[in-house]
């Protein structure tokens, strides 16, 4: 049997029941996408439940604030993802007429939308037959082909593409490209793939050479930046505090924190206590209390940050500060949400 049908009649066994598979309207597809490569099936559930009870339709989406949008994707990270998919339902609501385009072509245009999203909406909604190429369907190809370019070079991208085009069901292009990619998260997964199990068994290279865990090969080793950041959780006599919104360009922006200062290493309170002053001189600092002994180290992609939560307590009140528990209303990115959640005034 050709690998298409093998991953066909085994989509037809193993396939999950989930929300975005009973439907075809684009809305709810371009959705459950755009959350699912951010993060797998179990966890995006519930992002995609959330986003679609909150915006039923793409016109409440578009009509929605963006800081709201950014509360509901707050956990998903990369939040221009986020961004753009407001962008998106509001070109599609005011000069779409609120349909989506149809085609692979068309939805390109699309802000947000790459190669891999119009492929996944013109193919699950339209029956174009596109292929998807996620991190599943290169860990599958890699695996059952022996393809050794990198996956993240220009050259691996292009091979794995044109590969995927040649090996792909045209007839049943919904069905199949689901299929792949439900087979690479549950069947041939990254860690421990079930190839004792598995239909593909008999003709998949790497199993043949013993090399399923060499595959799929990542080129690039991506540079790890420490940081250490020193977040000011200024609080007043009336539990008031500061809030400020990131700008520029970085993954966090238009989300909110707490003032930060950042520092070439661990510092120590002096200093931290020195900066505040300085920085904000109008405020009377009383007292400056560590909520970490230790930093806490959180891990992004291509960053490690270091990071103190201070407590400054001061009588006066401060101005342009809100009330503590406004700070819950605001997205931030979650290592701030899980300081807020400890913190009990
Ligand atoms: N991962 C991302 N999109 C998917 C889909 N439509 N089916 C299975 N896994 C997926
Ligand atoms: Fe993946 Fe193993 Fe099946 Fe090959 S035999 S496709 S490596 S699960």
């Amino acid at each position: 049997m050709i690998f298409s049908q093998i991953i066909l009649d085994w989509y037809s066994v193993h396939k999950r029941e989930l929300p975005w598979r009973k439907t075809r309207e684009p809305y709810r597809i371009w959705l459950s996408e755009v959350i699912l490569q951010q993060t797998r099936v179990a966890q995006g559930l519930p992002y995609y439940e959330k986003f679609v009870h909150a915006y039923p339709t793409v016109q409440d989406m578009a009509a929605a604030p963006e800081e709201q949008i950014l509360k509901l994707w707050q956990g998903l990270g990369y939040y221009s993802r986020a961004r753009n998919m407001h962008v998106t339902a509001k070109v599609i609501t005011e000069e779409y007429n609120g349909r989506f385009p149809t085609t692979y072509k068309e939805l390109l245009k699309l802000k947000g939308v790459g190669d891999y999203t119009a492929s996944a909406i013109a193919s699950i909604c339209f029956n174009e037959p596109q292929p998807v190429v996620d991190g599943n369907v290169y860990r599958v190809l890699s695996r059952y082909f022996g393809v050794e370019h990198a996956i993240d070079s220009g050259k691996g991208v292009k091979y794995f593409k044109e590969l995927a085009r040649e090996v792909m069901d045209k007839d049943n292009i919904r069905d199949y490209n689901q299929g792949i990619m439900e087979f690479g998260a549950v069947q041939c997964a990254p860690k421990k793939p079930y190839c004792l199990l598995c239909p593909l068994q008999e003709s998949c290279a790497a199993l043949a050479q013993n090399r399923v865990h060499e595959l799929p090969i990542k080129g690039k080793k991506t540079k790890i930046k420490t940081r250490h950041f020193n977040y000011i959780l200024f609080m007043d006599d009336n539990n008031n505090t500061l809030m400020e919104q990131r700008m520029g360009k970085g993954i966090w922006k238009g989300l909110y924190q707490f003032p930060l200062i950042e520092t070439d290493k661990e510092m120590p309170a002096d200093f931290i206590r020195e900066k505040v002053k300085k920085g904000w001189d109008t405020i009377k600092v009383d007292a400056l209390l560590p909520l970490n002994e230790h930093p806490v180290i959180h891990k992004l992609s291509h960053q490690h940050l270091h990071t103190r939560f201070w407590m400054v307590k001061t009588e006066s009140s401060i101005a342009g500060a809100i009330p503590w528990p406004e700070v819950n209303q605001l997205p931030v990115p979650v290592l701030i949400a899980d300081v807020i959640k400890s913190i009990k005034i």
